[in-house]
């Protein structure tokens, strides 16, 4: 019997892998509405942990030949997170899954991005090595701390960001918000801060800080004009608050009227949500790449909000899974 040379184009298009959305434990609400947006259920899988600690996950469902994306976003407990995302790709890896995309809204150890004091290990980079180890083919996630964290990462990593979605919010909480100033918290936040103001068409201020411990924070001096107008502190994320607190009490000794502040990832740790509560700003708002618990939204005394991302990642995928442009998606 004669073998076809090359199979039918048709046989090839009906082999095209499949597109499945499987979460870890971090963020479900997340990842369910990134499936509803893509109109796709969310994959069947389990998670145990054993009396030892160890951690087993188990497909439920078939993988093979699939384009496996995996929501894990690395939150509290954090090192459980990484875990369990790394053997969810292991297991992927292992059920024959044609492609893996390891999907990490929020990639906390970016903040871990240089040897800035002796001994220390450069965990984002670490972590990066060990995702690609476990069988990680791609990588998406959103504002991480510092853009060249990317270059940790030898697989493919689409990045995404959250600057449209924080501009437009503060364009519907303030409608002229063209006269208002955004203020970038630190060094490091000017770029996001100056993309956000081109958009809101608005001005640009910045902070001078120095960073005291894990918690605490000093500016050292605010640099540009904040008197008598509506300030938007943007930022990668908040973690303890500590960088919020001092930024909106020096913009509020240099005059700011209202005080807004949007940032892509509310970590919201330790003492933040009772200094969010005590602060003197109309709003904070965060996006959905962590979980806010509906416990720390009452407990700030009606200040938090989150914003929702899971149509942006919806798009990333569809167009990572056809093969089309993602950079798109950022104008
Ligand atoms: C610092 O470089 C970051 O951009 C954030 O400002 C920082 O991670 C926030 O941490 P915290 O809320 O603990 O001050």
């Amino acid at each position: 019997m004669s073998v076809p040379h090359r199979a039918p184009a048709e046989l090839l298009n009906s082999r095209r892998s499949p597109l499945l959305v499987f979460a870890g434990q971090s963020n479900r609400p997340l990842a369910q509405a990134i499936c509803d947006h893509l109109g796709v259920p969310l994959g069947r899988s389990k998670t145990e942990k054993f009396t030892n600690d160890n951690i087993i996950v188990h497909y439920e469902e078939s993988l093979r030949e699939g384009d496996v994306f995996i929501v894990q976003t690395f939150s509290n407990p954090v090192s459980d997170s990484i875990m369990e995302l790394m053997l969810m790709i292991d297991a992927a890896k292992s059920a024959s899954a044609g492609r893996v995309t390891a999907v990490i809204p929020y990639y906390s150890y970016a903040r871990s991005d240089k040897k800035d004091s002796p001994r220390i290990s450069i965990a984002g980079r670490l972590i990066a090595d060990l995702l690609q180890e476990a069988g990680a083919d791609r990588i998406l996630t959103m504002t991480l701390h510092a853009p060249q964290v990317h270059g940790f990462f030898k697989v493919p990593v689409d990045h995404l960001s959250a600057d449209l979605v924080l501009s437009e919010h503060f364009r519907q909480c303030v409608p002229d918000a063209h006269n208002g100033v955004v203020l970038a918290p630190d060094a490091g936040s000017i770029k996001r801060a100056s993309q956000i103001a081109r958009r809101l068409d608005s001005g640009l201020a910045m902070i001078d800080k120095e960073r005291l411990s894990d918690t605490e924070v000093r500016p050292r001096a605010l640099i540009g004009d904040v008197d008598g107008k509506t300030v938007f502190i943007v930022d990668d994320e908040i973690s303890t608050a500590g960088s919020l607190v001092e930024t909106v009490n020096i913009a509020r000794s240099m005059g700011a009227k209202d005080v807004y502040v949007a940032v892509t990832h509310g970590v919201y740790s330790g003492p933040a949500i009772q200094r969010i509560a005590g602060l003197d700003v109309t709003q904070v708002a965060s996006t959905n790449t962590v979980l806010v618990p509906d416990s720390k939204v009452e407990a700030s005394n009606g200040k938090l909000a989150v914003l929702d991302v899971a149509p942006l990642f919806a798009n990333a995928i569809t167009n990572i899974h056809t093969g089309a442009s993602v950079s798109t998606l950022f104008t």
